[in-house]
């Protein structure tokens, strides 16, 4: 059992990782500044990992009454939310998930990606220097191979990212390195996700973006539950099998598994620096994507076919063999599965975790 703080806890991926660590026995400190999240997603991680009721700790803090998740509302940019963090108690790694991640957002907002999630990162590595805990598990990204030469991609393929979020993930990914080659005490590892997706199967986590989602499959979601009209297909003339992107869609449980494993052998092994992709190898095309969907709700999904959009490859698949050689890992869970359990979801929390 480690202790671990987890930036970004409340999001997406980091909830169902929260979940993942709980359920492996970990305990778990976790910082969120609730900017792209919401409380109520840790409330409920408690509640499926079947801890005691909560305790309020003051100014938006708090912790489940065993102690083995606490809560604090702040943010990795400032030090004095940091600090108090590792002083407190000794903290044995770190998940790094705190973070901008929507491509578009980006290029309107380059310094917003760069003040969070760049300058953010530097943060958490000096408090972490300073508090004496050099194992770190970063939440990277596909998107820094940009436009990949090969598919299915590998770790070594050109890192040559096409938008300013792909170039924060590049540099912090640098930084990790230097810093990992400065000094051989730091255990670390950068995971590049490929296309997360679905929710956990209780249908009480999963994906609640604020606003107007970019990223396909809350879209299709709200599609099939009726919230929107149709689905826009970007592109129906690229080079694939039927014309549509084809991607690498991962479960999220599947992810937040990936984490749990990459920690325990961060744990057990000599310092490093560990770069993975996390992906099924598989790939699937928007239609695919549309009639699993489909199949899995029951409803309808009309789709308008339209141009491509700025920045898309054709295709972007994980090989994810270097993954399941270092961590005996791979997903489980396929397409069907996945639409299952984000249907689930979205049936079960139509306004996500509420206002
Ligand atoms: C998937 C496919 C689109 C929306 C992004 C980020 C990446 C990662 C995963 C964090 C593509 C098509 C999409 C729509 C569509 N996130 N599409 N209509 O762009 O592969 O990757 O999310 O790490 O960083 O870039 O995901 O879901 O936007 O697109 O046809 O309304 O669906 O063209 O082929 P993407 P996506």
């Amino acid at each position: 059992m480690a202790n671990l703080l987890i930036t970004g806890g409340a999001g997406f991926i980091g909830s169902h990782t929260c979940l993942a660590l709980l359920l492996a026995g970990h305990r778990l400190v976790v910082l969120d500044n609730f900017a792209n999240s919401r409380p109520e997603a840790l409330r409920r991680v408690a509640e499926l990992a079947a801890l005691e009721p909560l305790q309020a700790r003051g100014c938006g803090d708090w912790a489940t009454a065993d102690q083995r998740l606490l809560v604090h509302q702040g943010d990795v940019r400032a030090r004095q939310d940091l600090d108090p963090l590792f002083a407190a108690e000794p903290i044995d790694g770190v998940l790094h998930f705190a973070g901008l991640k929507a491509v578009a957002e980006s290029i309107a907002q380059p310094l917003a990606y760069w003040d969070v999630n760049v300058a953010g990162s530097v943060c958490l590595l000096q408090a972490m220097a300073a508090g004496g805990c050099r194992t770190l598990v970063f939440s990277s990204s596909a998107t820094l191979y940009g436009h990949p030469e090969q598919v299915p991609i590998p770790e070594e393929a050109p890192i040559r990212p096409i938008n300013p979020y792909g170039q924060t993930k590049a540099a912090v990914e640098q930084l990790l390195a230097d810093v990992a080659a400065s000094q051989p005490a730091w255990r670390i590892a950068r995971l590049r996700y490929f296309n997360p997706v679905a929710a956990h199967p209780s249908g009480r986590l999963g994906e609640d973006p604020h606003g107007m989602p970019s990223n396909i499959f809350p879209l299709i979601s709200q599609v099939a539950m009726g919230l929107r009209p149709v689905l826009e297909v970007f592109g129906s003339d690229w080079p694939t099998a039927d014309g549509t992107g084809v991607r690498d869609y991962i479960h999220v449980m599947d992810l937040a598994e990936g984490h749990s494993a990459t920690l325990a052998l961060l744990l057990a092994e000599a310092p490093q620096l560990l770069t993975l992709n996390l992906g099924s190898g598989q790939g699937h095309s928007v239609l695919d994507l549309v009639n699993a969907f489909a199949a899995a709700s029951g409803q309808p999904i009309p789709i308008r076919l339209s141009a491509r959009r700025a920045g898309d490859s054709a295709a972007s698949i994980a090989d994810p063999g270097a993954a399941e050689r270092r961590l005996g890992w791979r997903t489980r869970r396929g397409l069907a599965e996945i639409c299952r359990d984000g249907w689930a979801w979205q049936q079960a929390n139509p306004q996500g975790y509420g206002a």
